[in-house]
């Protein structure tokens, strides 16, 4: 479904819930398990993430970074004096659930902060219902540069704790350049803003630097079969293929790719980073590269010591989303504390303000566009999962050319965590 479409019909069952509440509800559910948000009593965060369908460990990752974020503020005392509590609904990966479960979220649950989504295009379905009833909204890991934008404008209630594409596009088009490839070929999923939007970024960036695109193709997710574009890419002879695609399809792709005798790397994004692309890539995986967030490799204490938090809580290694989902709802509540009171102006103007956070994710300070300006790392996929190659860091503001991909990891961080 397109974006356009998306909101529209959002909005037609917006106008029809509104008319026929009790019959019909928003049809998000609930996550197991959570109370009715009581307001004034808590501070509320509500979080929109695909806690089913196709990009399901999105959503799941993002709740147990958040729950985890929102504990250590419990711990400390609550923020302004009170407890915070999580309210998540489930929007199945669905663009027009995702503005349902925003609206439910401010409208009946009375939620402070908005927290969501992973995905651009369900940010992009959500970032206008925060801005049109004053609730501050951050998204932890959409980096496409309209989440945060209206037209011109940008946002006053939308923020993100991550970097954008025309970076993370950048980053990729280097390291590609730095490892002598010349010639890519691209297989984008054009019903999803953000793989249209990061194909496009990498695509300026490598030919500016003399690179050649040999093919550009084009996919749906969910499609099972990627043959005919594969069987189009292979005569070209590219030396890497740029899939900026969800981790699903991606494995999927990586496998037909070498069904058909192509042998060559695949480099992608941050929408590959699940456990679930190397389950079901396995081998065909193998010596690929991808952008993303954080390395769980980086020595820094920091990264350390969160994942040792996250391990002993849920039993596996943190991926990107938790680590963005826990800054998101650990940068909310920093911003809350600051705010002069707890109505969405004053907060929105305080998470706008944010300056020097330490995330997990790096040092995080927002910039005009309610960007953060941050690094990003490169990774291998090596046995089976994601090994650390370099960090490529930002020249200035977010989507400027970064600095030469480097090894080895960055040095702890300037600030001390505040846990
Ligand atoms: N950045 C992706 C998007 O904007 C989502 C994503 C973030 C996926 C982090 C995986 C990890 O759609």
């Amino acid at each position: 479904m397109s974006f356009r479409r998306a909101l529209s019909a959002a909005a037609v069952l917006l106008t029809f819930a509104a008319c026929e509440q009790k019959k019909s509800a928003p049809s998000a559910a609930p996550a197991a398990g959570q109370g009715s948000a009581a307001p004034g009593a808590k501070i509320w965060f509500g979080h929109v993430g695909s806690l089913t369908g196709q990009e399901a460990t999105f959503g799941d990752s993002t709740d147990k970074g958040i729950k985890l974020a929102v504990d250590e503020l419990n711990s400390k005392g609550g923020v302004k004096g009170k407890q915070v509590d999580l309210k998540t609904y489930d929007d199945q990966g669905k663009p027009e659930e995702a503005a349902l479960a925003a609206t439910r979220l401010i409208t009946q649950d009375k939620v402070t902060v908005l927290l969501g989504e992973v995905a651009s295009s369900r940010s992009l379905a959500m970032a206008p219902i925060a801005d049109a009833n004053k609730v501050p909204h951050i998204t932890p890991s959409s980096t496409n540069p309209k989440v945060t934008k209206d037209g011109e404008k940008t946002r006053p209630y939308v923020f993100r704790v991550c970097f954008i594409d025309p970076f993370q596009g950048t980053v990729m088009a280097k390291f590609a350049k730095e490892k002598g490839i010349k010639k890519v070929a691209i297989l984008r999923d054009v019903g999803n803003a953000y793989s249209v939007g990061l194909a496009d970024y990498f695509l300026s960036k490598f030919k500016d630097l003399g690179g050649t695109i040999v093919n550009d193709q084009s996919y749906k997710a969910g499609d099972q079969d990627f043959k005919a574009q594969l069987t189009a890419i292979k005569p070209k002879a590219p030396e890497a293929i740029y899939v900026p695609g969800y981790y699903t399809d991606v494995a999927l792709i990586a496998r037909q790719a070498r069904e058909l005798g192509i042998k060559v790397p695949l480099m992608g994004g941050d929408g590959w980073d699940s456990a679930k692309l190397f389950e079901i890539g396995g081998q065909a995986i193998e010596g690929s590269y991808f952008s993303n967030h954080y390395s769980p490799d980086d020595p820094s204490p920091r990264i350390q010591d969160f994942i040792k938090r996250y391990k002993a809580r849920y039993g596996a290694v943190p991926d990107s989303m938790a680590a963005t989902g826990y800054d998101a709802a650990m940068v909310a509540g920093d911003a809350i504390s600051r705010a002069k009171d707890t109505t969405g102006e004053a907060i929105a103007e305080a998470i706008a303000a944010t300056k020097d956070f330490p995330g997990v994710t790096g040092v995080i300070t927002l910039d005009k566009d309610h960007n953060a300006v941050k690094s990003a790392v490169v990774l291998e996929v090596k046995g089976g999962k994601a090994v650390y190659v370099a960090t490529v860091t930002p020249d200035a503001p977010a989507g400027a050319a970064p600095q030469p991909v480097s090894a080895p990891a960055p040095a702890a961080q300037p600030k001390p965590a505040p846990y």
